[in-house]
């Protein structure tokens, strides 16, 4: 098996990859443009055992073409994206030219290639804004409808799979639709580290670390138990296991499209409780207006991907995930692991 993971260097993929290192003997090759991902990540990759890392643009279809042609690439799992919601409202043609423009181009040449298994990172952000959710949450039918160029770049390259795969019957995917990712490896060898940080979780533990001043919580009049908007927080290392399981899902079933979370919504506030309470701290929270385009709710429904993948989550445990988290970001205040 020779795995192409493109965005390996970054947050999701990196702990991919260390699960595969770790935990298998396929033949794995990065890609990355290092944009966002971090080359001391790769070194500590290295560290468990031999991969092949080019360092690539997406854009340059050609060399994109012979890295598949000269490895081999039977499988790809493809995280490179820029994610980053707000820039993609400012900078919509960044986000269609790189997650559905070079997503295009990677479905086209793995099918030339003969790429039999496509895994790819979509995101709850397809959902849009979601009304009348059910309890069970928000499943896999339920209707998209992106409301930025972010979910709406991500949506696209959902259907260019979709459709490349209806006319190419040895053509296979995973689309993986994330809810809210986060915590860091078991031996905070790796975690998250974006610039800049628009996640949650990772804003509360640097506030809690002293980092910032304070947390902001944008609105607490929604239609929610204490007002603040509730989100599905899932460990970063149960997702990690759930594209690994992936691949040996597609040696016996169709493509299919699974939800990633863990159908249980906290609040804002829940989570800010929740760290303070975990790490001995406390800080100051700031309650501001609303943002444009934050939902109420947003849960997922996860039976498909417990049921037909089998997915057992192990870290489902939210001051377990801030823990983490924080033990990350000190660690990171100590520069290891950063860039
Ligand atoms: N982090 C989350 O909570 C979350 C939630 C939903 C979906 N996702 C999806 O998961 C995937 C990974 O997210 P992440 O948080 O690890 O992001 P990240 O920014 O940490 O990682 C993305 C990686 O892709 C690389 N990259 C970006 N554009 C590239 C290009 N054109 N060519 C080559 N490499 C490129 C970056 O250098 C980086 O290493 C993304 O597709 C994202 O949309 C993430």
């Amino acid at each position: 098996m020779n795995i192409l993971i493109t965005g390996g260097a970054g947050y999701i993929g990196s702990h991919v990859a260390k699960q595969l290192l770790e935990t298998t003997t396929y033949n794995i090759t990065i890609l990355d443009n290092l944009s966002t991902g971090s080359a001391k990540t790769l070194d500590t990759l290295k560290t468990i055992r031999d991969f092949k890392f080019i360092e690539l643009d997406l854009k340059e279809f050609d060399k994109v073409n012979s890295a598949l042609k000269e490895k081999k690439i039977n499988t790809i799992i493809h995280f490179a994206a820029s994610i980053v919601v707000p820039e993609s409202v400012e900078n919509p043609l960044k986000y269609y030219m790189n997650n559905t423009v070079n997503t295009t181009n990677l479905i086209k040449r793995a099918v030339e290639n003969n790429v039999s298994k496509f895994i790819f990172s979509s995101t709850a952000a397809v959902y849009g804004e979601p009304t009348n959710i059910p309890n069970t949450g928000v499943d896999e039918s339920y209707p998209t409808n992106p409301i930025n160029p972010y979910g709406m770049s991500k949506l696209m390259s959902e259907k260019v799979l979709q459709d490349t795969a209806s006319v190419n019957s040895d053509f296979k995917y995973v689309i993986f639709r994330y809810f809210n990712v986060a915590g860091a490896s078991a031996d905070l060898t790796i975690g998250e580290c974006h610039e800049p940080e628009t996640h949650l979780i990772p804003l509360v533990a640097k506030t809690a670390l002293g980092k910032r001043d304070k947390i902001l919580i944008y609105g607490d009049d929604y239609p929610t138990k204490d007002g603040s908007n509730l989100r599905d927080y899932v460990h970063v290392l149960d997702l990690a296991d759930a594209h690994i399981k992936a691949i040996d899902f597609l040696n016996e079933n169709s493509s299919n499209i699974f939800n990633c979370g863990y159908g249980k919504g906290f609040s804002v506030k829940e989570v800010v409780k929740t760290m303070k309470l975990v790490t001995n701290t406390n800080f100051i929270s700031e309650i501001v207006s609303r943002r444009a385009g934050d939902p109420a709710i947003l849960v997922s429904d996860n039976r498909k991907i417990k049921s037909k993948m089998n997915w057992i989550p192990k870290y489902e445990d939210l001051p377990l995930i801030c823990k983490s988290a924080y033990d990350w970001e000190n660690r990171l205040g100590e520069e290891i692991g950063t860039k």
